[in-house]
């Protein structure tokens, strides 16, 4: 299948806007959600990623007709039995701590305190990015192993970023160049799927 010359990217989270625009270069252009006059509140009401990528894809393509592709991540600690997965983006809402949705700050300060004491730190990022052109639905998905840190580190990136560590690595994901990131990242390995569906 060609790649188009144009595809909305389901999302105006300007971070995964730009690793996207980073990892996809000059092979196409990718538009926001801002970009094609949407501001809905699309829900993410599935059970697992790859549902609530398609969510968001198929809004997309029904109401605004738009070839698009969604993602959505979840951070699966083993320790906690895959938790935050699905729930990653309101880990602390979800708990009741009064905090709003994509609280990133009240995210990670849960975790650690849900880590404290506790020696097996492992687990991973992973994503589903849902693709649809013309009639055709694809799922991809990208992970990458690694461990929850006791401390935050690093500004750079967003989300989890600051303690997560990738398996064999000295840095967290918020201590890496944007490059560096993205050539070992959960979304940087579902995009390369992608990549390769296209060519
Ligand atoms: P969603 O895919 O936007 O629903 O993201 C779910 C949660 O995971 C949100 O709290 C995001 O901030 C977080 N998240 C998504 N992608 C990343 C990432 O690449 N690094 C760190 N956190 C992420």
């Amino acid at each position: 299948m060609k790649i188009p010359e144009k595809i909305v990217f389901a999302t105006n989270n300007a971070h995964k806007l730009r690793e996207v625009r980073e990892i996809l270069g000059n092979r196409c252009e990718i538009l926001s959600l801002e970009q094609i006059g949407c501001h809905d509140d699309i829900p993410e009401t599935a059970p697992t990623l790859e549902g609530n990528a398609l969510i968001k894809a198929r809004w997309i393509k029904d109401k605004y007709g738009f070839d698009c592709f969604a993602d959505d991540t979840g951070l699966e600690v083993d320790a906690l039995g895959g938790e935050p997965g699905v729930k990653s983006a309101r880990y602390a809402a979800s708990q009741g701590a009064g905090v709003s949705d994509h609280d990133s700050k009240a995210n990670m300060r849960l975790l650690l305190k849900k880590l404290e004491g506790i020696e097996n730190r492992k687990a991973r990022f992973r994503t589903a990015i849902a693709l649809i052109i013309g009639d055709d639905v694809t799922i991809f998905e990208g992970k990458v192993e690694g461990e929850i840190t006791t401390v935050p580190g690093g500004t750079d990136g967003f989300g989890y970023d600051p303690v997560f560590r990738p398996l064999g690595r000295e840095l967290t994901f918020a201590e890496m160049t944007p490059a560096e990131k993205n050539s070992l990242s959960h979304r940087g390995r579902a995009l390369e799927a992608m990549i390769e569906h296209f060519c």
